[in-house]
C-alpha cells in the first residue's frame, strides 16, 4: 500500500497547529479586496472563532463581509467566475455561523453575478474574461469549487435556477478535465459555434499534458464535492481515481511539488496548499463512503496533514506571518502561459485549506462550501 509507513497526525498535533493561524519573502502585505483570493482571509477568521470563541475574531468577520458586500453591490473585479472562492468561506461561513443577514444578501448577490457567466450552448460557466471571446471561451478545473455557492443560493431563495446550472457545469467539467489516465487538464475549450469540446490546455502547470498540481487536487476536492451535492454514483468513483493519481505522484513526504511531473531528485518548488486542497476533499468523502474506503482515506489525510504540520507550518512568528510555507501561486514554464509570482512562498489558500483541514479532523464540521 502506499505512504503505509507514513505517520498519521494525532489529536493533541491537531490542537497545537489550531493554535497558530502569497506572501513576500514569506510575509503578507495588506492588500485591497479586489483579487480572486480575499475570502480565504475572512475564512480562516471564521475558522478560528469556531475553535476559540473570541469574540473580537466574530467582530473581525462582520466587518470583512461588509467589505464583500460593498464588492458586489460596486461590481470591484467581480468579472470572473470565482464567486465562490470569495463569498463561501466569507459571507457564506458567516452567515452559517452567526446568521448574518448582510453576508446572506451578499453571497446571493454573488450567485446572481456568478450564473451570468453561464454559456447555455456548451453548458458551462466561462473562468475568465470577456464572453464573446473564443481566447476565453473555455472552464478550468477549480470552477469546480465555486458551485457550492449555487447551490447554497437555491436553498436559501427556492429558485432552481442556481442548482441547475450548477449541475449542467458538473456534468460537462468532469467529462472533459479528467483524462483518460485520470491525470487532468487545467483548463479545457470549447467550440464557441456549437459547444463541442475542442481541446485542454494549461496556464498554471508545468505543461500541456502535465497534472498541475494544484488542478489535480481541485479535481479531487472538486470531485468529492459534486458527489456531495449530486449524489451521482460515478463521481464516488471519479473521486478515487484522481485521488490515486495524485497519490501515485508525490515525493515521499507526500507534499507535492507544483506540478505532478515533478518528485524527488527535481530542483523544482513544491506546493504545499495543494495537500491540504487534497486532505480536505478526502474528509469531505469520507462522509459518503463505507467504513473501510473511509478508513483509507482519513489515514491518508491524517498522513499528509502530519507531513504539512511538521515540515512546511510555521511555528515562528519571525520565520512568516503565514500559516504554511513552500506554496506555488504562478509558476512560469517554457510551456505555459502564466506569469511568475509567489513561487515557494505561503498564500491564504494554502493558508485556509490547512485550518479547514485540521478543523475537519478535530470535529464534525459544517462545512462552508
Ligand atoms: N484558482 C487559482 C489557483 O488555484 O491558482
Amino acid at each position: 500500500m502506499l505512504f503505509e509507513n507514513m505517520p498519521r497526525i494525532t489529536e493533541e498535533e491537531v490542537k497545537e497547529a489550531l493554535r497558530f493561524a502569497y506572501s513576500e519573502g514569506d510575509f503578507y502585505q495588506p492588500i485591497e479586496n479586489d483579487d480572486w483570493t480575499t475570502g480565504f482571509w475572512t475564512g480562516e477568521i471564521w475558522l478560528a472563532y469556531e475553535y476559540s470563541g473570541d469574540e473580537r475574531l466574530k467582530k473581525a468577520g462582520e466587518l470583512q463581509i461588509q467589505s464583500f458586500l460593498n464588492r458586489i453591490d460596486n461590481k470591484i473585479a467581480v468579472d470572473h467566475h470565482d464567486m465562490g472562492f470569495l463569498y463561501s468561506p466569507s459571507c457564506v461561513a458567516g452567515y452559517k455561523l452567526i446568521g448574518d443577514r448582510s453576508g446572506r444578501e451578499a453571497a446571493i448577490k454573488a450567485a446572481d453575478q456568478l450564473i451570468t457567466r453561464y454559456h447555455p450552448v456548451g453548458e458551462f460557466l466561462q473562468a475568465w474574461g470577456a464572453m464573446d471571446e473564443p481566447g476565453n471561451y473555455r472552464l478550468i478545473i477549480d470552477c469546480l469549487i465555486n458551485l457550492p455557492l449555487l447551490y447554497w443560493a437555491s436553498e436559501e431563495t427556492g429558485e432552481d435556477k442556481y442548482r441547475d446550472i450548477a449541475e449542467k457545469h458538473i456534468h460537462t467539467a468532469i467529462k472533459n478535465v479528467i483524462r483518460e489516465d485520470y491525470s487532468t487538464w487545467h483548463t479545457f475549450f470549447f467550440d464557441m459555434a456549437t459547444g463541442a469540446p475542442d481541446h485542454g490546455a494549461t496556464c498554471q502547470g508545468y505543461r500541456d499534458g502535465s497534472a498541475w498540481a494544484r488542478g489535480q487536487a481541485w479535481g479531487i476536492y472538486g470531485s468529492a464535492l459534486a458527489y456531495k451535492y449530486t449524489k451521482r454514483e460515478e463521481y464516488i468513483e471519479i473521486f478515487k481515481h484522481v485521488t490515486q493519481y495524485f497519490l501515485e505522484h508525490l515525493p515521499k513526504d507526500m507534499i507535492p511539488f507544483w506540478d505532478l511531473e515533478f518528485t524527488d531528485g527535481d530542483d523544482q518548488p513544491r506546493d504545499s496548499s495543494s495537500a491540504s486542497i487534497a486532505a480536505c476533499g478526502m474528509l469531505e468523502m469520507i462522509k459518503y463512503m463505507n467504513t473501510e474506503d473511509a478508513s483509507i482515506y482519513k489515514n491518508l489525510a491524517e498522513q499528509i496533514m502530519k507531513s504539512v504540520y511538521d515540515n512546511y507550518a510555521v511555528k515562528d512568528p519571525k520565520v512568516s506571518n503565514g500559516l504554511v510555507l513552500h506554496s506555488t501561486y504562478s509558476n512560469h514554464s517554457p510551456y505555459n502561459t502564466c506569469n511568475h509570482y509567489g513561487v515557494d512562498e505561503c498564500n491564504s489558500w494554502g493558508d485556509y485549506f490547512y485550518m479547514e483541514a485540521l478543523t475537519r479532523l478535530q470535529k464534525d464540521w459544517i462545512l462552508y462550501w
